[in-house]
């Protein structure tokens, strides 16, 4: 009995080290405890389209941006704007950072670069890895999952011939997963980030109320280059009202009777 659970406690180890495999000193950014196994962001190996001897900087008009943000904060604790910063460098790349695009930020913000891996590595709106121009976020987390997010997920990756992550061959979408967006009441959800126009026209849009077939719809109209209307996609409801209208509050609200206390 022991054997075959021994067997695969070893395996699972293996696969586990596998995981943990430690690149080069030189060559390692990020932590592995940031992201689940299955999505190969958790360290930096170089590549030919992403190593450090690829010199990044932000565009003259992104440079003036940089100002910007960084005036928002005390010259003293320039490393409080990491998070716009890599974020503009992010939607100038394409919607993804490289190991170059991330050591320009420390550089401006004066920190070791490490400081900024960390970051980047910690919060999933970050990708690392490259995303499609429009890159379709789906929300898992508890209410978009009890109401269908994982149906959309697999109708999105059917229809787009990818995995979770990957990108279509023609480089226009690709498909992640989000936690909660906060838009729980129009369960279940999907953001569209739209890297197509650069950082000049970059928009971070809201599809919520979605079905399968609905997702699919947005997909071809995005691929046209139109403009899906955002936010809830239920016709029968108005932003975050109920579906056919109102059923409480439907008269003028009465004032609270002790509004003026000397007449109380
Ligand atoms: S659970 Fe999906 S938006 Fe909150």
């Amino acid at each position: 009995m022991l054997a075959p659970a021994a067997r695969l406690a070893a395996k699972r180890l293996l696969e586990v080290r596998h995981i943990f495999r430690r690149p080069l000193p030189h060559q390692a950014v990020g932590s592995s405890t940031s992201r689940s196994f299955s999505t190969a962001l958790n360290y930096h190996l170089d590549s030919p389209d992403n190593n450090p001897n690829i010199p990044w900087d932000f565009t003259d008009a992104n440079k003036e941006r940089v100002k910007e943000i960084l005036s928002h904060y005390p010259s003293n604790y320039k490393q409080s704007a990491v998070i716009p910063l890599l974020d503009l460098a992010q939607q100038q790349h394409g919607g993804w950072l490289t190991v170059s695009a991330m050591n320009t930020v420390a550089k401006i913000i004066e920190v070791a670069p490490i400081r900024v891996y960390e970051v980047a590595t910690f919060y999933s709106m970050f990708n690392r890895t490259k995303v499609g121009k429009y890159h379709l976020l789906v929300c898992g987390t508890t209410p978009c999952m009890i109401r269908g997010s994982r149906e959309i997920e697999e109708a999105l990756l059917k229809h787009l011939g990818v995995k979770r992550n990957e990108v279509t061959k023609d480089g226009l979408f690709s498909v992640g997963e989000m936690e909660c967006m906060g838009s729980c009441v129009n369960a279940p959800m999907i953001t569209v980030a739209d890297y197509s126009k650069s950082s000049e026209g970059y928009t971070y849009n809201y599809y919520e109320d979605v079905t399968p077939k609905r997702v699919i719809e947005i997909v071809e109209m995005l691929r046209k280059g139109e403009a899906p209307p955002v936010g809830t996609q239920n016709p029968q409801r108005i932003m975050s009202g109920p579906e056919g209208g109102n059923t409480t509050l439907l008269g003028e609200p009465k004032p609270p009777p002790c509004r003026d206390l000397d007449a109380c």
